[in-house]
């Protein structure tokens, strides 16, 4: 794609990646995604804002054939999506610095080889004239790596956000026409990587509200043209109480794990609680990760398999810790065939979490009528727990 005008001598530069399907080899994207890089002429000097991951590094340096000089090239977060291709524009551009926080300089140094000579740090809040143009830095940790910052225009009011704010789209629209979208994937993003980080950001929030911005240019997705939109969604996530929503990810053997799993959501559902159900030998994984947003339960179904929890069930386990979500309330369901440590094993696996623990509810073999009046107990204690709460 070529490079795209948003306001006077600002450009998006970058790639959309329509093909990508995993990023880290972890976290789906079923929507592709983008590597927003941008351009921004002074009257006297010229920044480039991030650059993009290296197997599209050819589409960025397209786009700079036309550009003459570069004086800067700022990297707000070292992640080499973002940070991949600097080395190969300042081999374009040997004369322009590196403008990152100073823990960054030190990741791009390690990730990257880029020497110490050739970077200009940046304390929060520091600026940095291009002429009629100037750049704020604003040192934003922790979105979600610990080095990450966002750069101010202040003459046009633009917030150039890299990850922060950033949602995994593929689509040939600069900014976003489409808010229910965008909203869908931002979250899934915040699920996905900044969640655990959330105290952080939300003090990265405050910091903000004292700029008057006028749009929002992150590093993935479209540029938002109306950032309460997204600043708000970001302060419900963070801030926002768990919602009345039981998270309900499961994986059945032999269909029994599956008749308490069908039981217990129809109980909930009954008593008024909402239910996200997620079959874990099928599930996109990014689905659960937004589920954990704002759900004020979590209840994990499993089979014993090999004397203790199946391991997908483990890994859904694994992952909501490492998530560590605002969830109140945890329990296990599911179905042995002679024995085993599956709640031990599950519980142990959850140090992050700050939850109560509700009385699994295990049967052996087959659930029987008394297996299911004690799901029904489960959930009559979830919905007064949410009740009690005022989670709607
Ligand atoms: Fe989009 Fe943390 O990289």
């Amino acid at each position: 794609m070529l490079a795209r005008t948003i306001k006077e001598r600002i450009y998006w530069m970058g790639a959309v990646d329509w093909d990508r399907r995993l990023f880290d080899s972890l976290v789906p994207l079923p929507d592709g995604t983008s590597y927003n890089a941008y351009l921004i002429e002074g009257s006297e000097k010229t920044a480039l804002l991030d650059s993009v991951d290296p197997p599209m590094a050819n589409e960025l340096l397209a786009q700079l054939e036309s550009v003459s000089k570069i004086d800067y090239v700022v990297s707000h977060h070292a992640e080499q999506d973002h940070s991949g291709t600097i080395p190969q524009v300042l081999e374009k551009f040997p004369d322009a610095k590196v403008i990152s926080t100073p823990k960054a300089m030190g990741m791009l140094g390690d990730l990257l080889r880029i020497p110490e000579e050739s970077f200009i740090t940046v304390k929060d809040g520091e600026t940095l004239t291009l002429g009629d143009k100037t750049l704020k830095f604003i040192h934003t940790p922790w979105v979600h790596w610990p080095e990450t910052m966002v750069t101010y225009l202040e003459e046009d009011r633009i917030l150039f956000s890299c990850d922060f704010f950033g949602s995994h789209i593929a689509t040939s629209d600069l900014f976003v026409i489409d808010e229910g979208r965008v909203y869908e994937a931002a979250k899934r993003y915040f699920a996905e990587i900044m969640m655990p980080f959330r105290n952080v950001i939300k003090k990265n929030l405050e910091k903000l509200d004292s700029y008057d911005i006028e749009m929002i240019a992150p590093g993935h997705g479209q540029v938002l043209p109306n950032p309460a939109f997204i600043m708000n969604a970001y302060r419900d996530w963070i801030l926002g109480p768990p919602r009345n929503t039981v998270a309900l990810p499961y994986v059945s053997a032999h269909e029994s794990t599956k008749r308490m799993v069908e039981h217990f959501a129809a109980a909930l559902v009954e008593k008024g609680v909402r239910v996200e159900q997620f079959n874990l030998t099928v599930t996109d994984i990014g689905k659960l990760a937004m589920a954990l947003v704002d759900a004020a339960t979590i209840v994990v179904g499993t089979p014993t398999i090999l004397a203790g929890p199946h391991p997908y069930a483990a890994y859904s386990v694994f992952l909501a810790n490492a998530l560590r979500p605002k969830t109140k309330f945890l329990s296990i369901i599911g179905s042995y065939g002679w024995g085993g440590k599956t709640v031990e094993t599950l519980a142990g696996m959850i140090p992050n979490l700050k939850v109560e623990v509700l009385e699994p509810v295990l049967c052996k073999g087959v659930p029987s009528q008394t297996d299911f009046e004690a799901l029904d107990r489960l959930a009559n204690t979830i919905a007064q727990k949410h009740k009690e709460n005022a989670f709607t």
